[in-house]
């Protein structure tokens, strides 16, 4: 890159260094900065080896189902920290949530692992698990899943990206985190919440759950502040982007399941719980829902409720659990606090 492209000038507005005493303990940064780092824990905190026994009595098409279902969470997460939130981190102006967003990138990078330990756990044939890895790289679906949203992602390759492309960024960043991740996350939530197997492991899609419902809200209040920056043209122009980019990826999430899904006869439970989610993403955004009349099987609503289960739902903890039970809840009403913060920071 020759001297000229860079732009000095823009450069010089990011060379302030960050001062988090300027902040009042009920900012937005702080506020998110705490609750992020309270909820910080590690895969080796948890024992998923205990559930080999379970797994092993598994059928052939649920064992299917469950790696082909965490196999899609660890590619979403791979992208996440690798692509998605360091482009973020760097065009986020505000520098204590662009601090929050350099922590978010840290924790995707612990999800991507921590299937890594679920599938240490389970799979203890090495061609079994390579065989895994082939699906995930060669399945149209998920290349194409990846292929869109880290395409979004990559319009953020500039000094200087647009305003619509950052919302764009952070549109994708959003469906990705409140969205794409909730068909993989509903076999496990199904099994152990219901059914009372796999817990150990699904204590760790629990922490992840935990993660991600507040990064999707805080990505998604960031993408409101850029929305109202936006002419009234661009608007129109990216409300329709983010329908079509909806509409796109909740096909490939249709097929998807159909085939995770379909030899265990939940494709239909899946697909409304993939709907509920689709909503909630656009509710991250101030968007009102796309799909009408969801209705979610309430076990699984049961097992994502981060306000009720919080740590002491599963009874198989692990022996190193010991730093998480400092964790406060974060629930509906404190991200409506803090949307009206925000909402008044801006104004
Ligand atoms: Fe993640
Ligand atoms: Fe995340």
């Amino acid at each position: 890159m020759s001297a000229e492209v860079i732009n000095w000038d823009e450069l010089s507005k990011r060379r302030k260094a960050i001062n988090w005493n300027e902040l009042s303990k009920d900012s937005v940064g702080l506020r998110f900065w705490n609750q992020n780092v309270q909820q910080f824990w590690l895969p080796e905190e948890y024992s998923p080896s205990n559930d080999k026994a379970i797994w092993d009595l598994l059928t052939p098409q649920q064992k299917e189902a469950y790696k082909k279902a965490l196999i899609k969470l660890t590619h979403l997460d791979t992208e996440q920290f690798s692509q998605g939130m360091p482009l973020l981190v760097l065009h986020t102006k505000n520098q204590h949530i662009s601090s929050v967003f350099s922590f978010m990138q840290m924790m995707e990078a612990v999800h991507a692992k921590s299937y890594s330990n679920i599938f240490q756990s389970l799979i203890t044939d090495k061609a079994e698990e390579r065989e895994l890895y082939e699906y995930q790289e060669n399945h149209k679906n998920l290349q194409r899943i990846a292929e869109i949203i880290v395409g979004k992602y990559h319009k953020l390759f500039n000094i200087k990206p647009s305003r619509k492309d950052l919302y764009m960024a952070m549109v994708a960043s959003v469906l990705l985190e409140s969205f794409l991740f909730y068909s993989g996350f509903f076999y496990p939530l199904y099994l152990a919440v219901g059914q009372k197997k796999m817990i150990n492991s699904a204590e760790i899609i629990w922490a992840i759950i935990r993660d991600e419902s507040i990064h999707g809200v805080l990505v998604g209040l960031e993408a409101q502040n850029v929305y109202k920056e936006l002419n009234d043209e661009e608007k129109e122009e990216v409300d329709t982007e983010t329908r079509e980019l909806l509409i796109e990826l909740y096909d490939h999430e249709a097929e998807f399941t159909e085939e995770v899904y379909g030899e265990i006869d939940l494709v239909d439970e899946v697909m409304e719980f993939v709907r509920y989610n689709a909503n909630k993403a656009l509710s991250n955004l101030g968007i009102a829902p796309y799909f009408d009349n969801v209705v979610v099987n309430p076990i699984i609503l049961n097992g994502i409720d981060t306000e009720t289960k919080n740590h002491d739902f599963f009874s198989a903890k692990g022996n190193g659990y010991v730093r998480s039970i400092n964790l406060v809840p974060i629930g509906d009403s404190d991200f409506a606090r803090l949307e009206s913060m925000l909402g008044k920071a801006v104004a």
